[in-house]
C-alpha cells in the first residue's frame, strides 16, 4: 500500500510536534523516520495509525484520504516501543487478541497464529506469558500480533530499543528479511542512525517536527543537504569548521586562523556564485583526512582511540579539534606532531547563515 503525507501537522498547544510534513512512500517500501528525541517521530506514526488526529494536512493510503478512518479500519499493524503485551495472557492469546476482537473463528485463529509464529520462529513459545520470555522473544510476539491481521501497512516504533546490542543486530537483519519477504509497506521509527541506515530503503530525517532530507542512506551520508543532516549522520561525526571564502592570486581559498584549503577549480565558480557573505562551514568526514602525510597542515595528536578495524585519532590544529579515521597500526602518541591532508574532493560546504549546502541544489 502506498502512503502519502500531505502538509501534515500536529500541534500540542504551542508545540509544533509535526510541522508541514510531506512524504511519499511507495508500495512495499521500508522507510525509517529518524531524528533526535522529540523531533516528532512517534507523533507522525500515531497520526498514520489514526490514534492522533492531525491538526492540519492529509494522510493518504493509496488514493484514499484516511483522516476520518478509525484505527481499526485502517488495516495497519503496529508494534509499540514497549511492546504493550498483556502480562496475564500467553503469547498465543496476545497474538490472537486482534482476531478475537474481529470475532474470527477459533480454527482460523489457530491457523493464522501458527503461520506468523513460524515466520519469526516462536512456535515453541506460544504457551508462555510475557514474563517468561526474553526481550527479543517478547518483541517477536509483538511483531506476530501486528502481522496476524495481514495488515497493508506495518508501523514500528523503536521496536529494537529494549534489546541488548547483540540481539538488536540480529533482529535488525531478521526484521529486514521478513519485511522483504512479506513486502508490506513498513514505517519504522528510530533515533538510531545505524538502524535506519542498515534496514531501510529510504530515510526521512526530521528535526523539530520538520523534514530535513528524504533519501537513501547512501545519499544522506554522501550528499547531506544541510548542516543538520551533515552533523547528524555519521559516527564519528563529520568535522565542521567555520571558514571564510577568500581570493588570493586567482585561487579560491577556505581560510581561518588555523587552516587554509584551496577549493578545487571545478567547484570554485559554483561556490563563488552561491556564497552570499563569504561565511562558510567546511565539512569533512574523518575518513577523508589522511594523517602523518608528508605534506599538509601541522597538527598535534590529542587522543588516540583504537577501535579494532580502524583507529580514531583526534588532533589539535591550532584551536580546532579534528577527528581522523585511519587504518591501524597508528604509532604516534599524545602530544606528538603529525601532518594532515584533507581530501578536497570529498569536502562539503555549507552557507553559515542559511545552513544549506552550497554544492547541492
Ligand atoms: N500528548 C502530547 N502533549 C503535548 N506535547 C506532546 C505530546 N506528545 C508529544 N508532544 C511533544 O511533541 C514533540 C514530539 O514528540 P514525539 O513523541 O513525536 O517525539 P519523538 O521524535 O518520538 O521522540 P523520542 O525519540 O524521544 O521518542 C515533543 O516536543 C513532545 O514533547
Ligand atoms: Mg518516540
Amino acid at each position: 500500500m502506498e502512503v502519502r503525507l500531505k502538509n501534515l501537522s500536529k500541534h500540542f498547544g504551542k508545540v509544533k510536534a509535526v510541522n508541514n510534513f510531506n512524504l511519499e512512500i511507495n508500495d512495499g517500501e521500508f522507510v525509517a523516520l529518524l531524528g533526535p528525541s522529540g523531533c516528532g517521530k512517534t507523533t507522525t506514526l500515531l497520526m498514520i495509525a489514526g490514534i492522533y488526529k492531525p491538526t492540519a494536512g492529509g494522510i493518504y493510503f493509496g488514493d484514499k484520504i484516511v483522516n476520518e478512518v478509525l484505527p481499526k479500519d485502517r488495516k495497519i499493524g503496529m508494534v509499540f516501543q514497549s511492546y504493550a503485551l498483556y502480562p496475564h495472557m500467553t503469547a498465543f492469546d496476545n497474538i490472537t487478541f486482534p482476531l478475537k476482537l474481529l470475532r474470527t473463528p477459533k480454527e482460523e485463529r489457530e491457523k493464522r497464529v501458527n503461520e506468523v509464529a513460524k515466520l519469526v520462529q516462536i512456535e515453541e513459545l506460544l504457551d508462555r506469558k510475557p514474563a517468561e520470555l526474553s526481550g527479543g522473544q517478547q518483541q517477536r510476539v509483538a511483531l506476530c500480533r501486528a502481522l496476524i491481521k495481514k495488515p497493508d501497512i506495518l508501523l514500528l516504533d523503536e521496536p529494537l530499543s529494549n534489546l541488548d546490542a547483540k540481539l538488536r543486530t540480529l533482529m535488525r537483519a531478521e526484521l529486514k528479511r521478513l519485511q522483504r519477504r512479506l513486502g508490506i509497506t513498513t514505517i519504522f521509527v528510530t533515533h538510531d542512525q545505524v538502524e535506519a541506515m542498515t534496514m531501510s530503503d529510504k530515510i526521512a530525517l526530521l528535526q523539530l517536527g520538520k523534514l530535513q532530507q528524504y533519501s537513501s542512506s547512501d545519499e544522506l551520508y554522501n550528499r547531506p543537504v544541510n548542516l543538520f543532516v551533515a552533523g547528524f549522520i555519521g559516527s564519528p561525526p563529520m568535522n565542521l569548521i567555520d571558514v571564510s571564502l577568500e581570493q588570493e592570486e586567482g585561487k579560491l581559498l577556505l581560510k581561518n586562523e588555523d587552516i587554509t584549503i584551496e577549493i578545487p577549480s571545478k567547484i570554485s565558480k559554483l561556490i563563488q556564485s552561491r556564497s552570499q557573505d563569504n561565511k562558510i562551514v567546511l565539512g569533512i568526514r574523518p575518513e577523508n583526512i589522511t594523517i602523518d602525510h608528508k605534506r599538509g597542515e601541522e597538527a598535534e595528536v590529542y587522543v588516540v582511540e583504537p577501535m579494532g578495524m580502524q583507529v580514531l585519532v583526534t588532533v589539535k590544529l591550532g584551536n580546532l579539534q579534528i577527528k581522523v579515521l585511519t587504518a591501524p597500526p597508528f604509532t604516534k602518541k599524545m602530544g606528538e606532531e603529525v601532518k594532515l591532508h584533507f581530501n578536497v574532493n570529498k569536502i562539503h560546504l555549507f552557507d553559515k547563515n542559511t545552513e544549506k549546502s552550497l554544492l547541492l541544489n
